[in-house]
């Protein structure tokens, strides 16, 4: 405040208490009304004066005081000294006409306001540049003792050619008050340097090209040399320089300013030895643009180093594929083809693993569909967000598509716990890289993995090892030297682990509520989606339920679901919501969302771990965790599947009757002329005609044409290396290699299916058959191990909604059957099998 102080004794004449206590209360007035200048928005339009906003009252109480405290002080200016105070000459003037009381209110507002930020800034850096400078301190303490009497100082302080005042114009040519000066307006028409500025132009001066990157101030330009300003007259550095403006309008502060300036160093360098410290907190650097590299970016090194190390034998080749690829992709691609860069890129890139055989759960489903929107969508983004950046990058150069960057974060309103809050909403960027240190490291100690140790053990080295990497990052970056490194790290670390000791609290709280409170229950044990049908039957025989999903059922497509007598043509999910509903109705059936990811069997019951290291123990087993689809590695399959790709012909089609031309895609499961022919003929029920493509398979397009024979089926073997909607959007675009394309009306093809709960099957040791569907014996489709049932589209070549109804009820009667006398089932498979 000293520079607000010395220039307000100046205008008004020393100030008393009250006056001093008046500016107090105005000061933060004006503080906020210029924060709301600065940040822009609505108060940039001067039609906005007019609206009834913050800024506008603010304006108006600050105005109005601003006004009452000069009229005051005017007052007491007079009787205390008649005209000698600047503010009464000012004052003065208004009343007699050749400026106005609003002329008089601003300069009076930028002499204190604005000279407080620029005088102490100007302060700041001489005091910097000294430090960083010793030895100009030491040359300014020789300067003085030359002048060491009272006027001898008086007239070395109004001097402007000595070292000290070099050394202030030297630190305000380096670092300016303002990188550009206010817009003015050219009041006529100018020719400068031969340039024309028409009248009415606005010009702003560029303080860093003037006092810097022009050849005037030569090679040395960015060094501190205060020297230079007394090699150099003023009368040369005049339009070369720009520190207190030019023309008629330049500050009228100068000299006070200098004078302020130029009296505190005298003082700093008598008094005090100035130094940087930086030795005493080293950091990293003092470039943003360099910590950067190796801050932020600390996750994707580390989660291609976990990659690298824990990939198994094979690396991470073997380990690694896209959802749409064959399995083991990189495998075949050349060492340092583009190929196997663009696979690495892509792997290092997308951290969640979206869409490959990693993926990490909880991630939120993509907000664009085609890459124009989705180039769109991160554009604006991209100021604020390094995934915004990256996958924007990745997109444009072709080298993922805008499937493989949905959303980071989640819906906020979904949170309810920290557990939540970390594991739904939050990024899930860092997930796949911290599990595989922490599987590595359990996996290593040998503690066995789906036990609570295991839970809490990856819990805690999570976040220890997030707070560790965050902690350190945060260590890289530029900060001021005061800040010591416990100051910058601790606080940092400890937030995370806080994190984890949140977490462990949340769950003992709802621990000790099922098990305390609600009765420690002892379920049938059943996790996902038919078991709706099962709990349906098992509700009806007492037994209580409980249902673990992760909801993230096959047919998340909203779609119109047919087939399911009493639901055709209604969306899939309201199928869903209303069985939930029935469940819940009935009081026995418990459902509880979360990942199982481990399942061990005791002596009397399993008990299931989750992703969320929840554990739910049940007395038998239901599987019903579907399969999920593997889309062929063609771009555009992903985007136009259900819409236009069909998988089944009795589920979809008929909507598409009448259509001229469909094609079917021979790979997979169709890539069979027999399954071919059948799936053919439901076809062409919708179709007059079928184009097969073998994608690049001569030898299946001989053996389908021989075989299939059928009047309205021809064949392509190039492979289809684009699928578009097109520009009707009504049929589809398949862009053959070599150039052509074909249009049809829609596309059949099965996707493969993968089973989702690979871990749990090898668990319980259950075998798959040769299409990965869990081998089980009917009618009740229990497995080989006791206890445990399968049903839906993980049990079945029959992946259809009443097939799954039908399982589920089936395997309910099976384990209520089996709860009663294990002997039942046996006999009854035997019977069956028999
Ligand atoms: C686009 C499309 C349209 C379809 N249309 C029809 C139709 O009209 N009519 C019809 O009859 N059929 C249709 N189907 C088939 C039908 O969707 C499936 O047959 C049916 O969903 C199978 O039910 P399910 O319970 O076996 O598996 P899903 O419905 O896939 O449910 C499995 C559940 O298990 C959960 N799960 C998986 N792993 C875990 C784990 N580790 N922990 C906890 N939970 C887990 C999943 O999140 C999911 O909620 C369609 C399929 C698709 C893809
Ligand atoms: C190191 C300190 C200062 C710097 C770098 C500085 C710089 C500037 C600059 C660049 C301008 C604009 C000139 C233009 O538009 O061409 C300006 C205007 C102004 N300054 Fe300063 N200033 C300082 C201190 C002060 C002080 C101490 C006062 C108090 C008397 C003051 C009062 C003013 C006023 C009233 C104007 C407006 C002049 C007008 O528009 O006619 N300044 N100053």
């Amino acid at each position: 405040m000293l520079p607000f102080r010395i220039v307000a004794d100046i205008l008004y004449g020393e100030l008393n208490e009250e006056m001093i206590a008046d500016l107090k209360d105005i000061v933060p007035l004006r503080e906020v009304l210029f924060k709301q200048m600065i940040n822009g928005g609505l108060t940039r339009f001067s039609l906005s004066r007019f609206l009834p906003t913050a800024a506008n009252r603010g304006m108006t109480t600050f105005q109005t005081r601003w006004r009452a405290f000069n009229d005051r002080a005017y007052e007491r200016a007079r009787e205390l000294g008649g005209f000698t105070k600047p503010v009464v000459s000012m004052y003065e003037a208004a009343h007699k006409g050749p400026v106005t009381f609003e002329h008089v209110l601003q300069t009076l507002d930028e002499c204190l306001f604005a000279n407080l930020d620029v005088t102490t800034g100007a302060m700041a850096w001489n005091i910097i540049f000294l430090a960083a400078n010793e030895d100009y301190q030491g040359k300014l303490v020789k300067e003085l003792a030359l002048h060491s009497t009272t006027e001898g100082r008086r007239r070395y302080i109004l001097n402007n050619s000595t070292l000290l005042a070099s050394c202030i114009s030297e630190s305000a040519r380096l670092r300016p008050a303002a990188a550009f000066s206010v817009p003015q307006s050219a009041p006529t028409t100018r020719v400068i340097d031969g340039y024309v500025i028409p009248a009415g132009t606005d010009i702003i001066i560029d303080a860093y090209s003037l006092n810097m990157r022009g050849d005037f101030w030569g090679l040395d330009a960015d060094t501190y040399r205060p020297e230079r300003f007394l090699e150099k007259s003023s009368v040369e550095q005049r339009y070369h320089y720009w520190r207190f403006g030019f023309g008629p309008r330049q500050c009228l502060g100068k000299y006070l300013a200098d004078i302020v300036i130029r009296s505190l160093i005298i003082y700093f360098v008598e008094n005090y030895k100035l130094r940087v410290y930086a030795h005493l907190h080293p950091h990293f650097t003092n470039d943003v643009g360099v910590a950067q590299p190796f801050t932020i970016a600390w996750s994707y090194y580390l989660a291609t180093l976990a990659k690298l190390l824990f990939s198994g034998p094979g690396g991470p080749e073997t380990r690694f594929w896209r959802l749409n690829s064959t399995p083991q992709e990189a495998t075949r691609y050349r060492a340092f083809s583009w190929r196997k860069i663009r696979w690495a890129f892509a792997l290092i890139a997308n951290q969640r693993g979206v869409r490959w055989n990693h993926e990490v759960k909880n991630v939120h489903p993509p907000e664009a569909r085609g890459k124009a929107h989705f180039l769109a969508l991160q554009a604006w983004k991209i100021g604020n967000l390094q995934y915004a950046q990256l996958s924007f990058i990745s997109v444009a150069l072709g080298l993922s598509r805008p499937e493989d960057w949905p959303p980071p974060f989640g819906a906020i309103t979904d949170v309810t716990t920290v557990r939540q809050f970390w594991g739904k909403y939050w990024h899930q960027q860092l997930r796949h890289m911290l599990t595989s240190y922490t599987d590595a490291f359990i996996d290593t100690v040998g503690i066995p993995r789906g036990t609570n140790w295991s839970s809490y053990t990856t819990l805690y080295l999570a976040f220890i090892f997030s707070g560790m990497f965050h902690a350190l990052s945060q260590r890289q970056m530029p900060c001021p030297v005061d800040v010591t490194d416990s100051e910058r790290v601790t606080g940092f670390f400890l937030f995370f682990v806080w994190q984890a000791a949140a977490i462990t609290f949340e769950d003992f709280t709802q621990w000790c509520w099922k098990r305390v409170l609600v009765g420690n229950v002892e379920y049938l044990g059943e996790f996902a989606a038919c078991r709706r049908y099962i709990s349906l039957t098992l509700y009806r025989q007492l037994h209580k339920v409980l249902i673990l999903d992760d909801q993230k059922p096959r047919n998340v497509w909203s779609h119109p679901t047919h087939i399911v007598s009493g639901w055709e043509g209604r969306q899939a999910e309201e199928l869903r919501a209303a069985a939930c509903a029935e469940l819940s109705n009935t009081g026995l059936v418990d459902f509880e969302e979360g990942t199982a990811t481990s399942v061990t069997r005791g002596e009397s019951c399993f008990e299931i771990t989750t992703e969320e290291c929840m554990t739910f123990r049940g007395r038998k087993l239901l599987i019903a965790t579907g399969k999920k689809n593997v889309f062929p590695d063609i771009p555009g399959f992903a985007d136009n599947y259900p819409e236009k790709i069909f998988h089944c012909m009795f589920t979809f089609g008929y909507e598409n009757r009448g259509a001229k031309l469909a094609g079917l895609l021979a790979e997979g499961a169709l890539a069979t002329p027999f399954h071919a022919k059948m799936v053919i003929g439901d076809t062409m029920k919708f179709a007059e005609r079928v184009r097969v493509f073998t994608n690049g398979d001569s030898v299946l397009r001989a053996k389908m044409d021989a075989h299939i024979g059928l009047p309205g089926v021809t064949y392509e073997d190039r492979p289809i290396t684009c699928i578009r909607r097109t520009a009707s959007s009504l049929g589809l675009e398949l862009d053959l290699e070599g150039g052509s394309s074909e249009t049809i009306d829609f596309l059949v093809h099965q996707p493969r299916t993968e089973i989702n709960i690979l871990p749990l099957v090898k668990q319980l040791g259950l075998e798959l058959d040769d299409r990965g569907d869990i081998k089980n014996t009917p009618p009740f489709y229990q497995t080989d191990h006791p206890g445990v049932f399968v049903a839906g589209d993980c049990a079945t070549p029959f992946k259809i909604i009443p097939m799954a109804m039908f399982m589920g009820a089936q395997a309910g009667a099976g384990i209520a059957r089996s709860i009663a006398g294990d002997g039942f089932l046996k006999a009854h498979s035997q019977q069956t099998i028999m």
